[in-house]
């Protein structure tokens, strides 16, 4: 699926969380509701900027199923390829978006005995709309927030809002298996993990979690991360010959579509692997959080929103 079927929405209001979170409420731009989504889900954002167009991924931190008017949040980040310093400076209210429909690869695993939520900074956001969600299934939950000092009330009162369930937020930095390992070794069977965050949280718990023998299956992770910078480099479209420039301050997909090609794409964080691509030629440079250390040692694929290349040029089958 690529952001072909898109909703015309108008931003009705923008609200500061934090000194550099936003929180954007969303309606219908044609009237009427919104379509229904389930807790986790998220939306892709076109941006339209004078010069180039983003695409980023924001989970729904309304109570899923919320119709009148979504919400999501954007963390304003400094050395961004420039979407969410679109969204802080030019998305006002009143300003009209295109958004997706939503998407949900983080759902509840509703067979949970118990479910342990594990973000980190703005990686709360889709716990958002799962947590009022859970809380109505009297549900057992345990959510760990990391995050910068000064985030912490803010976030804390988010949280604290959706669930009755225990909350712990750590402020200091500490290694993710320092940090988790007595916790997802005292497990009852049946216990589900999710986690979303910055990408070394994330690598930190799934190895941690693999350490434990947790099962793939109760392990999920999301990630909005979208792709990184990095040294520019060729792609070679060999179904037609055309080569495409990627820019240091773009992803392989961002270069792809700006060329016209019509890619598939879900999370546009490396997490639900909808874009893979066939490399035919070159070394990818794997970001993602999704191709397995077999698939990563063929070289046969990658995820284009999130990897690069570590050749100068990456031949690719499309
Ligand atoms: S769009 Fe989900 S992994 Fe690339």
């Amino acid at each position: 699926m690529n952001a072909s079927r898109t909703i015309p929405v108008r931003v009705a209001r923008v609200e500061s969380v934090t000194q550099d979170v936003r929180r954007f409420t969303l309606e219908s731009a044609q009237g009427g509701r919104l379509p229904a989504y389930s807790a986790g889900s998220h939306v892709v954002v076109t941006m339209r900027g004078k010069e180039r167009l983003w695409r980023n991924a924001y989970s729904l931190t309304t109570p899923a199923g919320s119709r009148d008017a979504w919400q999501i949040m954007v963390r304003r980040v400094p050395q961004s390829r420039g979407g969410s310093a679109f969204m802080h400076s030019e998305v006002h209210e009143g300003s009209e978006l295109e958004i997706s429909m939503p998407s949900n690869f983080f759902p509840i695993a509703r067979c949970g005995a118990k479910h342990v939520m594990i973000a980190g900074g703005i990686g709360l956001t889709p716990f958002l709309s799962m947590l009022p969600d859970l809380a109505q299934a009297h549900a057992r939950v345990e959510m760990h927030l990391c995050c910068r000092p000064e985030d912490e009330a803010a976030f804390r009162e988010l949280i604290a809002k959706r669930t009755t369930g225990d909350i712990a937020v750590y402020t200091d930095l500490c290694d993710a298996s320092e940090r988790f390992g007595a916790l997802l070794a005292a497990q009852p069977a049946g216990t589900h993990l999710y986690t979303c965050g910055p990408e070394g949280l994330m690598n930190g718990v799934a190895r941690t979690a693999r350490a434990l023998g947790w099962l793939a299956s109760h392990f999920h992770q999301e990630s909005f991360g979208g792709g990184s910078h990095g040294a520019p480099f060729t792609a070679v479209l060999a179904q037609t010959g055309r080569e495409v420039n990627v820019r240091g301050d773009e992803s392989l997909l961002e270069a792809l579509e700006r060329e016209g090609v019509d890619a598939p794409y879900m999370c546009r964080g490396g997490a639900c692997g909808t874009c893979a691509l066939e490399v035919l030629d070159g070394e990818p440079d794997h970001r993602d959080f999704c191709l397995g250390e077999a698939e990563r040692a063929t070289g046969g694929q990658m995820l284009p929103c999130v990897s690069r290349a570590r050749s100068e040029r990456l031949v690719l089958n499309i």
